[in-house]
């Protein structure tokens, strides 16, 4: 049996279902995974969260839209299959449809980018509306997904702007070293401004720990700090330092195919069902 279709908690994930009425035609949650800060984690973050909920079961897609592309590649797909981008997307050159390609993963499809991407700001900055350009684009092709992931790149400029137009909810990666918190007020500002005048849905979901490496005092001290500071927005789930996570993006396989056992695989499963708890709250408060 492969890894993915062991279940994955998927009794919670059908509980939450039943109560939450998540699954099944209601449109699908977007989620930004956002963090200015370059190498926190968030494409590992992308990668891991959008295949452990497509092992529960959940139809999800990944919007790549950083020009590294990492999220592209970590999924396998070659630069030959990124003919249609996120580029095209934001730019309106073509429907969104015609982006969204499979990946290896059952219910994991991917927009992949392209460095063409890194064009993009500066194309849409004189251009109408142009914060709400993704916004747009997903309109009704969002329909057939329970999960929309967006990876951003690490700024706060046009490209992660228009995540945070599009989404109704953010996951921020933090990476468990000194200068963690370092730029995050700004972060939470932005995202406040977003929220007042662009897109009232918005709301961050939680700040996910990562890179804790359980030997280093450091991490621990990190990880109060954080807990200290955004009390219960930290996820229980922690993602431990692991080299099997760092290993898997070279073979274009996201951990959980790679080494389904390791601790960073399990800690990104026990991820999705957090994720998936919050949003049977939050389903339930909006109700
Ligand atoms: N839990 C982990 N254990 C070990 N290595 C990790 C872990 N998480 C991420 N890494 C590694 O750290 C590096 C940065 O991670 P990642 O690319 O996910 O960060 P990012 O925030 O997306 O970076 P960028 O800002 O450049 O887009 C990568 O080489 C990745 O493989
Ligand atoms: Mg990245």
């Amino acid at each position: 049996m492969s890894a993915l279709t062991q279940p994955v908690d998927r009794h919670a994930a059908v509980a939450a279902d039943r109560q939450s009425g998540l699954q099944g035609g209601q449109g699908a949650r977007i989620f930004a995974i956002v963090n200015q800060k370059g190498g926190v984690g968030k494409t590992t973050t992308a990668v891991n969260l959008a295949t452990a909920l497509a092992a529960a079961e959940r139809r999800v897609l990944l919007i790549d839209l950083d020009p590294q592309g990492n999220a592209s590649t970590g999924l396998g797909i070659s630069r030959q299959a990124r003919r249609v981008t996120s580029y095209d997307v934001l730019l309106g050159n073509l429907a969104v449809g015609s982006a969204i390609i499979p990946t290896p993963i059952p219910r994991l499809a991917i927009i992949p980018s392209s460095v063409d991407l890194s064009g993009a700001e500066i194309e849409l900055v004189d251009q109408a509306e142009r914060e709400f350009r993704l916004r747009k684009a997903l309109g009704g092709a969002a329909e057939g997904f329970d999960y929309v992931l967006i990876d951003c790149p690490p700024s706060l400029g046009l490209l992660t702007l228009n995540a945070l137009v599009a989404a109704q909810a953010v996951m921020v990666p933090l990476q468990c070293e000194f200068y963690a918190l370092e730029g995050l007020s700004h972060l939470v500002r932005t995202i406040e401004r977003v929220k007042r005048s662009l897109n009232p849905a918005l709301d961050i979901q939680g700040v996910v720990l990562t890179m804790f490496d359980k030997r280093n005092n450091l991490s621990d001290l990190v990880a109060a700090d954080v807990r200290g500071h955004f009390g219960a927005k930290v996820y229980d789930t922690v993602i431990p330092r692991n080299v099997r996570i760092s290993e898997a993006p070279s073979h274009g396989k996201p951990v959980l195919l790679y080494d389904f056992r390791c601790s960073g695989a399990q800690a990104y499963i026990h991820l999705a069902s957090e994720m998936l708890r919050r949003e049977q709250q939050a389903a339930v408060l909006r109700a």
